[in-house]
């Protein structure tokens, strides 16, 4: 049985343990931890199977507008799940999980990088990024958006964390 919780004081390194073993390198890992030191981190949700901690997502602050109106906004990322226990259903547990905090926190957008075909089952589009510019502009830069009322902006922008400039070339 899997329970999600928020991340607790002195879990830092099983967090780091987490994604540098679902990552090839431990270049998330290391923004995991670079997202905590900067103060960056609204939520860092573990998933446990009993006292084990078997999977992590992070949700950081970002920086956004719609036609230069501010958009509260957060990212998801990184999330990893230990290799031994990936398609269980662990991600999609943190990921419903992280989508109901921010609902309930009234995030109007979550954006996050990668598969359109792992993020599209819980609603995130390409399409719902493009308007927002970003040095990740493409396939991978997805938007998930909370506001049933939102309108969808001509121009916008969406910075992550300074954290993240490690991925960017
Ligand atoms: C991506 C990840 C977090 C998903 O967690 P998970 O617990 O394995 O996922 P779930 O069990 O909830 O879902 C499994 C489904 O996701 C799909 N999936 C897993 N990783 C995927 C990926 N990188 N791209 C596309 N689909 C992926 C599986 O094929 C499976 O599909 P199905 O339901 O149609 O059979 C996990 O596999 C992981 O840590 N991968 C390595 C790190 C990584 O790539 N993180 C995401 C970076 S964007």
């Amino acid at each position: 049985m899997i329970a999600v919780r928020p991340e607790r004081p002195g879990e830092q390194d099983g967090v780091f343990a987490i994604h540098a073993a679902a990552f090839e390198t431990d270049l998330e890992a290391r923004l995991a931890d670079r997202l905590r030191a900067d103060g960056d981190v609204l939520l860092s949700l573990m998933a446990l199977d009993g006292d084990e901690p078997v999977g992590n997502l992070i949700l950081s602050l970002m920086h956004a507008q719609a036609e230069g109106e501010p958009l509260k906004a957060a990212a998801i990322g990184p999330i990893g799940v230990r290799p031994d226990r990936q398609g269980e259903g662990i991600g999609s547990a943190l990921m419903r999980a992280c989508i109901e905090w921010a609902r309930g926190e009234g995030f109007a957008a979550i954006f996050l990088l990668g598969s359109p075909d792992y993020y599209g089952r819980f609603g995130f589009s390409a399409e719902a990024a493009a308007p927002f510019a970003s040095p990740y502009a493409g396939p991978y830069f997805q938007a998930l958006m909370l506001d049933d009322t939102f309108v969808v902006p001509k121009s916008g922008r969406a910075d992550y964390a300074p954290a993240f400039a490690a991925f960017e070339d």
